[in-house]
């Protein structure tokens, strides 16, 4: 077990401007996140206001709701104010709303959908730019999510390191998590009374990005691989990449990179999956926790 290695900051990564006029912004830890007050999101939000969310998505990473009340058809809406939507290949969506995600475990699951470190959909040309999941039950307690600023994790580390990766470029594939000798195509992940899973063969396609890429809307440069989609280094085998790749997943969610959210019904998450990584815990046996996800599709990662 890795020591939590110091290192001081040489500036402030979640402070909030003064200047928002439709919303109240009230950042959650000094690393990411940002609760959002005084918005319905199920209203018709004019372009003022949904200017000024966006504007906080950039500067806190992930930005939270409280108290929503969202149907899937508005939250599709919502997240449409935000770019096109995607529809997952490998996880079901909803019947009458193919592009709404139902992330659902159910008291008798033991695994849930999310559970590990990383940023969703790197395994397509043009990975989201965001997902938006909204709760419709969740447990008293249990079942947070945790969110990873990768800006901090690329500045802390050597300015030999960020060299080095910075010429890098690293294969993604949903195979690990999707194929049909992925996890989710084990038994208990087939029993799983949620989510619905299809594995595929279709999962082996390979992708590749930079392992640093420049955020498209900030300029700044951040940290882009994940523990579930992040095959190898570009040109070399999985074994030669295990061992940076391993520092990489372990360095990038370092506790002080993080904020850990406490969901309740009606809450709504919505976090920029360009440059920060996501994992949800599942510490709570037995309890129902049901959400729904849309996902904005991103550009292709430089
Ligand atoms: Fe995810």
């Amino acid at each position: 077990m890795m020591l939590e290695q110091q290192f001081a900051l040489d500036r402030a990564y979640n402070t909030p401007a003064t200047d928002y006029r439709r919303i109240a912004v009230a950042p959650l830890s000094g690393a990411c996140g940002a609760e959002i007050r005084g918005v319905d999101l199920a209203g018709t939000l004019d372009d003022a206001t949904v200017a000024e969310v966006r504007r906080a998505l950039l500067d806190h990473l992930v930005v939270f709701f409280r108290e929503q009340a969202l149907t899937p058809a508005r939250l599709a809406a919502l997240a449409r104010r935000f770019g096109e939507l995607h529809v997952h290949p490998f996880a079901e969506g909803m019947a009458e709303h193919p592009e709404i995600l139902v992330v659902r475990k159910a008291k008798t699951d033991r695994f849930n959908f999310g559970g590990e470190w990383h940023a969703d959909v790197t395994w397509s040309e043009t990975p989201p730019l965001g997902s938006i999941l909204y709760a419709e039950r969740v447990p008293a307690w249990g079942g947070d999510t945790l969110f990873a600023n990768q800006y901090m994790a690329y500045d802390a580390l050597s300015e030999g390191m960020q060299r080095m990766l910075s010429g890098l470029r690293a294969v993604h594939s949903a195979a690990r998590v999707y194929a049909p000798t992925g996890y989710y195509a084990a038994d208990e992940y087939q029993r799983m009374g949620g989510t619905q899973v299809r594995p595929s063969e279709q999962a082996r396609r390979e992708y590749v990005h930079p392992v640093v890429r420049t955020h498209p809307e900030t300029g700044r440069r951040c940290l882009f691989v994940n523990a579930s989609y992040t095959e190898r280094f570009e040109g070399m085998t999985r074994e030669e990449s295990r061992p940076l790749l391993e520092y990489l997943f372990e360095h990038a969610v370092r506790a002080a990179f993080t904020c850990r959210f406490r969901w309740q019904t009606g809450s709504v998450a919505f976090w920029d999956n360009r440059c920060v990584l996501h994992n949800a815990i599942n510490d709570y046996p037995g309890e129902e926790r049901l959400l729904y996800r849309a996902t904005v599709i991103g550009e292709r990662p430089a």
